[in-house]
């Protein structure tokens, strides 16, 4: 079994450099398989997800050939569509993606899906809804969904989402980049990762516009061609950071991020007591007094994110006053509450609404992860409390964090990983 080891009470002071962006990797990455020629991907985040992605490649005869820390050359020309490696897909939901990608590319698609996880039921409907709008049967046997396209390739279609879904956005771009004529996507996901795909597919010579605005359009082409490409800082792990420093009280440079992204998480983090000064490419955290009560509801872009609300909801377990945090997106997403409990918190949860009473701190125990960001919150926790936390199930957080045991060691943090018997 792995383990934290956390020692809290330290301020963390120095500067922490951010990694490429999971969520827009998760989308990247299976884009990349849609054309027959080498791509090559910088600032790919070496995390559990993105290894999982390279692992199902190969399986599939991608040739995958790394270049340098961070660089992949990817290259699908040779990519067998007929043996897909269920067993990996199914350790992630992201391998949702590559039905909009292979559907798009070779007219079917077979991909086994995990179900819902902790933080809520995770339905595919509107993913579904967009590829049936563009021609594609779907059957759905277990947990192994075949896409296939009626008339051999997917056609455009004008798709007004009934819920706003990151997924079901990227993956309906995905599959009408390849798709004879246009389509129209309305009611969609805003976020920056989903602007990154869309440049990413643009790059590959995919004709897609409005990615980031509220209507997408995508007009169709032939193939897509190799190209060479970076993908964005992840601002959810930047935000993470700065709930490190706000927890610690220290003093945090957080490089190689974009501040444009981190607008709703700087000004609720400013709301809530941080110092905050931004540059071209940083942001600089400090914590000079207490923490602030708030009020905190979770939205799609550029709201503030659902992905963020476990971090934040720890922080203001440390506030003078009472605060409320609303969980907009997932229906479930407050399963960590226990967990943190057992370190001196104090929230109840009704509902999608969390009442976040105060308390004086944190003190360490033995504590396990249900999720990424949960994983992340009980580390927030830990690093600001009295004497020793345990932390368990952390491979949750290496799926969405680099190195973060080095870079929080980095800037003072007293966190070690170890690996035990059992
Ligand atoms: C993406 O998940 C992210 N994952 C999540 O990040 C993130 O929390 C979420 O977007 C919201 O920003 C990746 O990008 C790999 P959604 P996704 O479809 O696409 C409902 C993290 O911690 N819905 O935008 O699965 C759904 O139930 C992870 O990094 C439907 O009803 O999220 C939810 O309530 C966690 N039908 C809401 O929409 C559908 O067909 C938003 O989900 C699809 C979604």
């Amino acid at each position: 079994m792995v383990q934290y080891h956390i020692t809290g009470g330290k301020p963390l002071r120095g500067t922490v450099p951010i990694s490429g962006f999971k969520n827009a990797a998760d989308g990247i990455l299976p884009a990349a398989i849609m054309c027959d020629g080498e791509v090559h991907i910088e600032n790919v985040p070496c995390i559990k997800d993105v290894l999982l992605w390279l692992d199902i490649f190969r399986q599939m005869d991608v040739k995958v050939t790394p270049q340098g820390s961070n660089t992949f050359a990817i290259d699908a020309t040779t990519v067998n569509t007929e043996t897909p490696p269920y067993d990996l897909m199914s350790k992630m939901r992201a391998s949702y993606y590559l039905l909009g990608a292979m559907l798009g590319r070779f007219g079917k698609s077979t991909v086994s899906l995990p179900g819902g996880c902790e933080i809520g039921e995770r339905p595919i409907d509107q993913h579904i809804k967009a590829l049936e709008a563009m021609g594609a049967e779907i059957d759905i046997t277990g947990n192994i969904i075949t896409a296939t396209a009626t008339d051999g390739k997917l056609h455009g279609a004008h798709v007004y989402f009934d819920v706003i879904s990151v997924g079901a956005t990227i993956n309906a771009i995905l599959a009408a980049a390849l798709a004879e004529g246009n389509t129209v996507l309305e009611n969609v996901a805003k976020e920056p990762h989903v602007v990154d795909v869309a440049n990413f597919l643009n790059s590959m010579g995919a004709h897609v516009r409005g990615a980031g605005t509220n209507v997408i359009k995508i007009r169709g082409v032939e193939k897509l061609h190799g190209c060479s490409y970076a993908i964005i800082p992840d601002q959810i792990e930047a935000g993470t950071y700065m709930a490190f420093a706000v927890a610690t009280g220290g003093d945090l440079t957080i490089t190689g991020v974009i501040p444009k992204h981190l607008e709703s998480i700087i000004a609720k983090f400013r709301e809530i007591g941080a110092q905050v000064e931004t540059s071209d490419d940083a942001v600089r955290v400090t914590r000079p007094g207490r923490i602030n009560r708030a009020t905190v509801r979770t939205e799609e872009y550029p709201g503030f994110p659902t992905d963020m609300q476990p971090q934040i909801t720890t922080l203001l377990c440390l506030a003078d006053r009472q605060s409320t945090v609303t969980e907009s997106i997932f229906e479930n997403r407050f399963k960590y509450v226990t967990e943190l409990a057992r370190m001196g918190a104090d929230v109840v949860v009704k509902n999608r609404v969390a009442t976040v009473y105060p308390v004086k701190g944190f003190h360490g125990a033995d504590v396990r992860a249900c999720d990424l960001r949960a994983g992340a919150a009980l580390i927030v926790a830990a690093l600001a409390a009295q004497g020793e936390t345990n932390l368990s199930e952390v491979g949750y957080v290496e799926r969405g964090y680099e190195n973060i045991i080095e870079k929080l060691q980095a800037v003072g943090a007293s966190i070690t990983r170890v690996e035990t018997a059992d």
